[in-house]
């Protein structure tokens, strides 16, 4: 296959990196560029800005391989590449509506630089009216299907596993108006769909090889599929949330209801975990968006506004059940908490529940102890209250209650009568069920989950 030309706006973020390391994996010479110019400069010297599985090797392989660069020129990159994909980011205004300032700009951009035919990949979540603006930002200075196409092309990566997720997806999609961009999409994704590139990936390359199914739409579909895919992901950790409360009142754990139905082959076991709720850069701001289309053009979202509903009410239930243990206020209390990120496996704190936790905390005048294998606390969220350790036996020390935020394998293999020892009381609140309730119990440990009897 030869390889395409290919930018990557936004190229510094998390899909815009995963998206040109891979590609470059593949064959494609690709330019990453990207307004950040301290995460440019320290990708140009080969270090990740961001923690995920497998990166590390991919940038370095890439990078010496002379296969992928990185700018913060975007003019220049426009102008050498065939293909654009566009990864910038969408994120959720106050008003829950998608903030598409930066496609706006790049499309601006872009219509400067239409001097040979460049197709547009949109990776990046965007609402059905932003296709138009920036079809008629394009169509000002060129004609689709002549001088440009546009394709939605939606990601569908989970932070801490976005290259196997790039590498070896469920499903492509992309919703395309013209035969030459389709021609164009098969050939930048064939060593992907034909599954040949997968050995290529190293470790992460151990997913078993197979032909990727293509769902080949229009273009509104597409974006439909994306909104849809993380908001029916959003309704299933909310639905076994609310079950989970029910599970408490009537003395029954949530944990087997959850392999119960798992076993139904039309519902699957992934998806069923109950906890702080959903949180991370996505699943609220597309469930949001798609409460927005539902709202604009059609009927109430009832139901999708109840899945929001449910996810606000996890985080203060959790609090809830600490404070109890504690004899009703965090006033002179100290409160260990296990987890700063939104989830295990990534050190990304945006719209983290973890973190949610601890200002709530803070405002009740506890004194917070934070433990993250990776991640760290941004300077506006530090305060005197929160102090930040490196060792987990050292976050639990006189520590009044211990929480469990996130659910990194590595904190089931603490020593927990250690911890017992460096604690001034024995409370665990664990918001992931990641520990055994038994075990603890027998160690001397109140310990309470989420839906477990
Ligand atoms: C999500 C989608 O999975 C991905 O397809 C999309 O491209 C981007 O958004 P990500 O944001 O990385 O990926 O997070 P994900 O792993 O899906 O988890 C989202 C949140 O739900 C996390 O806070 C996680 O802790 C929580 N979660 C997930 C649960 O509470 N219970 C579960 O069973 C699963």
């Amino acid at each position: 296959m030869e390889g395409k030309n290919i930018c990557v706006v936004g190229g510094a973020g998390y899909v815009g990196l995963i998206t040109g390391l891979c590609l470059s994996q593949i064959g494609h010479n690709v330019i990453n560029v990207d307004v950040d110019h301290n995460r440019i400069s320290l990708l140009r010297s080969g270090v990740s800005p961001i923690y995920e599985q497998g990166i590390d090797d991919l940038l370095k392989d890439n990078l010496g391989a002379g296969r992928i660069c990185f700018s913060s020129n975007l003019g220049p990159a426009l102008e050498s590449s065939d293909v654009i994909f566009l990864a910038v980011g969408t994120p959720a205004l106050d008003s829950g509506k998608p903030d598409i300032s930066q496609i706006i700009k790049v499309a601006k951009q872009l219509s400067g630089c239409l001097r040979s035919y460049k197709l547009i990949i949109v990776k990046s979540t965007v609402p059905l009216d932003a296709l138009e603006i920036l079809l008629d930002i394009l169509g000002e200075v060129g004609n689709e299907g002549q001088d440009f196409d546009v394709v939605i092309n939606p990601e569908f990566l989970r932070e801490g596993k976005g290259i196997q997720d790039f590498i070896s997806p469920d499903r492509i999609v992309w919703g395309v108006e013209s035969a030459r961009a389709v021609q164009m999409l098969r050939e930048i994704y064939e060593p992907i769909i034909s599954g040949s590139s997968i050995a290529t990936f190293g470790p992460d390359g151990n997913t078993q090889s197979r032909a990727i199914p293509v769902i080949e739409t229009n273009r509104p579909s597409a974006q439909i599929i994306k909104y849809a895919s993380n908001a029916f992901l959003a309704t299933r950790i909310s639905f076994i949330n609310e079950l989970a409360d029910l599970c408490e009142e009537v003395g029954v754990d949530i944990g087997d209801v959850a392999l119960g139905i798992g076993y139904d082959r039309r519902i699957g076991h992934e998806y069923l975990s109950p906890g702080l709720g959903f949180g991370g850069p996505c699943l609220e701001k597309d469930l949001l968006g798609l409460i927005g289309l539902t709202d604009n053009y059609a009927n109430r979202s009832q139901l999708l506004r109840s899945v929001l509903q449910r996810n606000d009410s996890q985080v203060p239930e959790l609090i809830n059940k600490a404070r109890n243990f504690i004899g009703g206020s965090f006033r002179q209390k100290t409160v260990a908490v296990f987890g700063l990120a939104f989830k295990a496996e990534t050190s990304d704190v945006r719209n983290s529940p973890a973190l949610k936790t601890i200002t709530l905390l803070k405002h009740e005048g506890a004194k917070i102890h934070v433990y993250d294998p990776v991640a760290v606390l941004d300077h506006d969220d530090q305060s005197d209250l929160i102090s930040c350790f490196k060792d987990p036996y050292e976050a639990v020390y006189q520590a009044d209650v211990l929480m469990i935020l996130t659910e990194w394998a590595q904190f089931r293999e603490l020593d927990y009568s250690y911890i017992k020892q460096q604690m001034s009381s024995y409370n665990i609140v664990d918001g992931r069920n990641l520990l055994e309730p038994e075990v603890l119990k027998k160690l001397g440990f109140s310990y309470v989950g989420v839906g477990r009897s």
